[in-house]
Parts: structure tokens; C-alpha cells; sequence
């Protein structure tokens, strides 16, 4: 987006975010010691406790969000006359333009995460005395109706009594960090979270890493429906191919079988292009349609239909369109192969690792986590972590996104209309043809 050249702050890594709220609390707590040397600042940062999350950063990567901060203008330098040791200072006011209140709860809100305007107000006392919570209301008001807004307020989730605020200023706005939002997700105009696309944009990187073995399942699947299909009756339809894992799977299963990708995210067809120029064959069997299904202009006819993974990111309309496509254009008996992913009902997930990988010497790791936003969907939210063999992180990746909880009876009740019926498979995999 043009910006016109206005410097924007909604893109700072986790480290910068506790950097900054770190300088701002002990500015306010620890006058005396403040501005703050690296030591402080490394001690600051992984206080276990008002932290969240807790973390365990070393001088390597506070010197690196330090280094970064002081580039934007949110940090200083201060030379010590004394004792010369360097110390740092924020500027955060001066550079945002905000008032003391302002920037006391957006330091909170960097360092605690999503929170009630009730819990704002115990936790910046030390900073800044709020008589009501409609006090911090008034404020994060303020703070949400800039021209760039630097908090927003989430969806108030069932059983919830008051709705909780977190900051823009960093691409993992919190619920994720319990229910993430991507600051893409923060800027969209959708409600929070974002669709299935925007989010995918910071986790692509390690979509193929951790792919997890969801495919061993989905291909045993293919060699059973695909096999027989004439490849004259159409291409094989990919709904959210994503980087094309399963293209070999479904070139295995049915050699010959032309494919059209549907892919929106330019992250993911990032690999998934990769992936076609290194196998030739692929290359030359696979169309990429570069839009979310609402857009793609599909084949009049496909001999199969595949959305794996992809189905609880479809809108209403999106989910009729398949529907109505695999009843129209797919041969009775033809196979729409979808893969169902848990939970089937909104639920509160504590984050599960899923994976971990060696790349060389360095470590990546995977979470998953959810949290219900409504009765039907969920935030479902994906870290990643690259550490060094010191444990030290490198990079840090999260996305929240939304996705829509489907169980089997769910499916078939949606597909019923469209004279299509499901039967079930391993792994919440399902299979829907057309009613014979
Ligand atoms: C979890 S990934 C699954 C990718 C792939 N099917 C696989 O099994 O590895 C979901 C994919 O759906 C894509 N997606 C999200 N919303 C979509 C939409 N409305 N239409 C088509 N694809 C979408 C995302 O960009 C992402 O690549």
C-alpha cells in the first residue's frame, strides 16, 4: 500500500515489541537506572514475570531489536559520561506523538499481550494511575482512531464478559500468542482475524518444513479414488494447493492427470513455483490459478476436485461454489477429496507442538494453538520458532487466521442440497461424490 513515504510501525518483530515496552516500563519503575544498559535490558525482557509470553532472549538478538529500533526512531543511544557503559533510552512519544497515559498502555499491551481494559488498569498502576476502566477505554479509544491505529479491540469470545485490546505495532497482534492476530490480520477491515490468506504470508517460510504427515493419509486415499480416472474427463482441481505438497501424491495416484492449483497466497506459490520448476513433469501438467476460489475461473468440466486443509478458510459463498461446481462439473462417481481438520466445534486449544525439523545447524519448531471466536469458528493460530544450536532464537513467525469448525454430520447436512453425499476415510479425510 502507498504510504506516501510515512514511516509506519506495525511491523516490529517480538523482540523490538519487548524492547520497547521494556524501556518504557523501567523508565517509570526504575528511574534511577534508567536509560538502561544491555544487561538491564536482557534481564527486563525475560522477567518471568508481567511478561507475556515468558521468554529467554540473549544480547545477540536485544543488540539486533535495539540496533533495528534505533533505525526507526523509537530508540537512542546514551553514552554514559561516567562509567561509559552505553545505555539505552526509547523515544517512543516523541516519535508517535503520545501523550504519557498513551504510551504507558501501549508498553503494557506490548509486554502482557491481549488484555480488558479492567487488567490494563491494575497492570500500568506503576506507570500511570487510570481511576475507571472507562478511563482506558477513553484512551485505547484514542490509540485505535488515529490514522494509523496502534491498538484494537478483539471480538468479545462466548462467555466473555468485557472484550480485550491488543497492540498493532507488531505482524503478531496477541490472541496469537494465545489467539494471535497477524498484524495483517490488525489491518485488514475484516473482522479479526483475517482471512485464510493474509496469515499465510509470515508462515509460508515453513509450510513445507513442517507439512506434518496429513499427506500419507490423503494419498492412500487418492490411489484408491483416482485410480481408473480418465485423464481425458478434465484436470484434477487443487482448492488451496498451497506449495503443492501433494502434487507428486497425485501424480503418483494418477499419472497423466492434469492439475489446476488455486492458490491465493503469493508466499505459497512462492514454493509451490519452486516446487514445479524442479520437477519438470509438474511443470508442465500443473495450471496455477492466482486467486481465492471466490475469483478462480474454473474448468467447465474436472475429472476430480481436492481441498485439503483448505475448507474452513471458504466463505459461505465460496464453500456454495464448490459445492455447486463438484455437483455440475465433475462426472457421477467422481471424487471431491476433502480433509477435515480438528476440532470439529470451536474449542480452546492450548498450544500443541507439531513438529520440529533440523535445517544444517539450526533448529525450527512448530505450535498450533486455537481459540473459539464464535459457535462456528475458530483463530487458529501457528508459530514458528528458528533457534541456533545455542538455543538462541533466530526468527520468530506467528499467524492467526480464521477457520470455520466442520465435523462429518456438518459436511453432509451443507452438501445434502447439491444431491452430493460424503463417505468417510482415515484421518478426517472424506470423500464426496455426486448422489448416484
Ligand atoms: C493449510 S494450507 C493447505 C495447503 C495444501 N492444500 C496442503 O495440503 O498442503 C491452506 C491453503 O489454502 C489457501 N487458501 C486460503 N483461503 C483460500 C480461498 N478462499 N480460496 C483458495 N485457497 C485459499 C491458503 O493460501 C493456503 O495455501
Amino acid at each position: 500500500m502507498d504510504d506516501g513515504g510515512a514511516q509506519r510501525f506495525d511491523d516490529l518483530s517480538p523482540q523490538e515489541v519487548r524492547v520497547l515496552g521494556c524501556l518504557v516500563e523501567k523508565e517509570a519503575t526504575v528511574p534511577d537506572t534508567y536509560p538502561m544498559t544491555l544487561n538491564a535490558l536482557r534481564t527486563a525482557c525475560n522477567q518471568s514475570t508481567s511478561r507475556d509470553p515468558v521468554v529467554s532472549y540473549g544480547d545477540r538478538e536485544i543488540e539486533v531489536a535495539l540496533n533495528s529500533l534505533r533505525a526507526r526512531g523509537l530508540t537512542r543511544v546514551v553514552h554514559s559520561t561516567t562509567n561509559r557503559a552505553t545505555k539505552y533510552k526509547h523515544v517512543l512519544p516523541e516519535t508517535l506523538e503520545l501523550g504519557k497515559a498513551e504510551t504507558v498502555l501501549l508498553s503494557v499491551l506490548m509486554l502482557r499481550g491481549a488484555q480488558t481494559p479492567g487488567e490494563l488498569k491494575t497492570r500500568s498502576e506503576r506507570q500511570h494511575r487510570f481511576k475507571t476502566p472507562d478511563d482506558v477505554v477513553t484512551v485505547l479509544e484514542r490509540l485505535a482512531g488515529r490514522p494509523e491505529p496502534l491498538v484494537r479491540e478483539l471480538p468479545r469470545q462466548p462467555g466473555q464478559k468485557d472484550p480485550r485490546w491488543i497492540h498493532l505495532m507488531s505482524p503478531v497482534a496477541e490472541p496469537e500468542v494465545g489467539a494471535p492476530v497477524a498484524r495483517a490480520v490488525a489491518a485488514s477491515s475484516r473482522p479479526v482475524p483475517p482471512d485464510g490468506v493474509a496469515g499465510y504470508a509470515t508462515i509460508a517460510e515453513f509450510a513445507d518444513l513442517l507439512a506434518g504427515d496429513l499427506w500419507e493419509t490423503v494419498e492412500l486415499v487418492l490411489l484408491d479414488v483416482l485410480a481408473g480416472l480418465e485423464p481425458t474427463s478434465g484436470p484434477l482441481v487443487d482448492v488451496g494447493a498451497g506449495t503443492g505438497v501433494g502434487l507428486a501424491a497425485v501424480h503418483r495416484a494418477a499419472p497423466g492427470l492434469r492439475v489446476v492449483a488455486v492458490e491465493p497466497s503469493p508466499a505459497m506459490r512462492v514454493a509451490l513455483h519452486a516446487r514445479l520448476v524442479d520437477a519438470p513433469e509438474l511443470l508442465a501438467a500443473t495450471t496455477v490459478v492466482p486467486t481465492q476460489l471466490a475469483q478462480a475461473n474454473l474448468p467447465d468440466r474436472a475429472a476430480a476436485v481436492l481441498a485439503v486443509g483448505v475448507l474452513g478458510h471458504l466463505d459461505d459463498a465460496e464453500r456454495t461454489k464448490l459445492w455447486r461446481y463438484v455437483s455440475t462439473s465433475l462426472r457421477p462417481g467422481a471424487p471431491c477429496v476433502v480433509s477435515l481438520v480438528a476440532p470439529s466445534r470451536p474449542a480452546a486449544i492450548p498450544s500443541l507442538r507439531v513438529g520440529e525439523r533440523q535445517v544444517g545447524r539450526n533448529l525450527v519448531e512448530g505450535w498450533t494453538s486455537a481459540e473459539p471466536i464464535d459457535e462456528r469458528s475458530i483463530a487458529w493460530t501457528q508459530r514458528f520458532r528458528i533457534a541456533d544450536p545455542n538455543g538462541l532464537t533466530l526468527r520468530e513467525a506467528n499467524a492467526t487466521v480464521a477457520w470455520r469448525c466442520d465435523g462429518v454430520d456438518d459436511l453432509r447436512a451443507e452438501i445434502a442440497p447439491h444431491s452430493l453425499e460424503l463417505t468417510e476415510h482415515e484421518g478426517g479425510v472424506v470423500v464426496v461424490r455426486r448422489r448416484g
